[in-house]
């Protein structure tokens, strides 16, 4: 892992172009991720309810193409997010979400 201006990030699997990443709280992304081009990982919104929440992808998930997650999220290990999913909730390991809001589709164990 190295650590760059509060952005942890292990070795990937593969990381697709075009992905942002806000600055406003530690983000982590732990070894082995696939990351969908074009995914944006938010850590702070002065809309709604304003928020500055870190953003944590454990050990092997894979995000899908044009993915947001927003602050605060954690998705688990090995879980899957369907492309152009908007994560507002944790992804439990395992898990499969899709959609905005992202929903559990099914766990694959
Ligand atoms: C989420 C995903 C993993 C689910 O795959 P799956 O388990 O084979 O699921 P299915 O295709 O059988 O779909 C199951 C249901 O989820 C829905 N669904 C699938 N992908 C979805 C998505 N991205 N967003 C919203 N709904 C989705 C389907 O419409 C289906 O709903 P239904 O039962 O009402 O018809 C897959 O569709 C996906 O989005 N993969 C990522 C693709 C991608 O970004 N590739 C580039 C990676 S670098």
């Amino acid at each position: 892992m190295y650590r760059k201006a509060g952005i942890n990030i292990g070795d990937p699997r593969g990381f697709g172009g075009h992905v942002w990443i806000d600055m406003w709280a530690p983000v982590s992304i732990a070894e082995d991720v696939l990351m969908g081009g074009y995914t944006f990982i938010l850590t702070h919104t002065w809309m709604g309810t304003p928020k500055v929440e870190g953003v944590t992808i454990k050990r092997g998930a894979q995000i899908g193409v044009r993915v947001i997650i927003m602050p605060g999220v954690t998705i688990g290990v090995a879980a899957t997010v369907g492309a152009g999913s908007v994560v507002t909730h944790n992804v439990p390991d395992y898990a499969v979400v899709a959609g905005s809001p992202a929903r559990l589709l099914r766990m694959k164990k």
